[in-house]
């Protein structure tokens, strides 16, 4: 069998350490790092790895992703898939800072536990996603609209950078995600009000939600943060937590970063194992993601 090679991509200064370290322990034989590629530079890359191989090899090749934006991302994935010359293929995953197979652990989980407690999942929920214009909460919103929820990313300086990303998912998904401006306490409790999820989805070690903001969210039955850099994302809320009550806020449950964590790390090696185990090339991306962190979270 030929040796299994990863190509990683960021358009970044850096490749991802931990991707790096979670590829080689999925079993990948060499990882070669290439770092500030330009979208336009995806094509010519693709063509001089596939040519160098029979095409039943094409599943021995793969070629991830990274980087810190989700658009830039899914163009390269899409130029990437563009430049395939039939037979000759190769293997796709996008993750982008660990974003696509996060916001797919925070979903699925978010949706076993909100089964598990009110008898259905977040369909038709109204989720506020904090940290609006972050690569973790494009997934995010991506994903809890596809499910049928009312997801609205929360800006904290306003609402015309919440607004172009919204605008972006919808173009590009056909996804109906709405954009508010989280700049002030008092715009924050009146996000809130209406929510009956809270994500957190901001920077590391950034409070977005205080206590007393949660005594404004009488509706929020789960609130899930992936952030576990203290202090929390939303006050109160445990990192180990993985669907206990939130404090003494009402009858809010909460789900903290190493609970989404553990399913994230799961899917991500499951993903790379599954390009390793495949015969034919695979394109993986944040829907497939969301499939493996469903099962994981033993989501229906
Ligand atoms: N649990 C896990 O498995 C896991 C895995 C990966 C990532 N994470 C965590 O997921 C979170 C999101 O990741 P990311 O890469 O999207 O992070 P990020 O790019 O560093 O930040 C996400 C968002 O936070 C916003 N932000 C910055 N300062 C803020 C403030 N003072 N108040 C409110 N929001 C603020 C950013 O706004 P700007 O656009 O203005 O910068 C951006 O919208 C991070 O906490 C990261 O550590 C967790």
């Amino acid at each position: 069998m030929a040796r299994s090679i990863l190509h990683m991509l960021s358009p970044s200064k850096h490749v991802s350490p931990f991707d790096v370290n979670m590829a080689l322990d999925a079993g990948f034989d060499l990882i070669v790092p290439y770092q500030a590629v330009l979208p336009g530079e995806v094509g010519s890359l693709v063509q001089d790895a596939i040519f160098s191989r029979a095409p039943q090899d094409g599943s021995r090749t793969c070629l991830f992703v990274g980087g810190k934006d989700a658009e830039t991302a899914l163009d390269m994935m899409a130029a990437a898939k563009a430049a395939f010359v039939p037979p000759f293929r190769l293997s796709l995953f996008a993750d982008p800072s660990g974003s696509f197979t996060t916001a797919a652990a925070m979903i699925a989980l978010v949706s076993r536990r909100l089964s598990d407690r009110a008898g259905s999942g977040i369909a038709g929920r109204r989720v506020a996603i904090f940290g609006g214009t972050g690569v973790v909460a494009y997934g995010a919103a991506v994903l809890a609209a596809g499910e049928g929820a009312r997801p609205v990313l929360v800006g904290h300086d306003g609402a015309d950078r919440v607004a172009r990303v919204a605008a972006a998912i919808g173009s590009r998904f056909g996804a109906n995600v709405e954009a508010a401006d989280g700049s002030t306490a008092e715009l924050r409790r009146e996000i809130i009000r209406q929510a009956e999820v809270v994500l957190s989805a901001a920077k590391a070690g950034i409070q977005v939600l205080s206590a007393e903001d949660l005594r404004h969210a009488p509706k929020l039955l789960l609130a899930a943060d992936v952030n576990a850099v203290p202090p929390a994302g939303i006050a109160g809320l445990e990192v180990q937590a993985n669907g206990s009550p939130l404090g003494d806020i009402g009858q809010a449950l909460g789900i903290g970063a190493l609970a989404i964590g553990n399913i994230k790390y799961q899917t991500e090696l499951g993903l790379f194992r599954r390009i390793l185990a495949s015969d034919q090339p695979l394109a993986i991306g944040l829907h497939e993601a969301f499939a493996l962190a469903s099962e994981i979270a033993g989501r229906g």
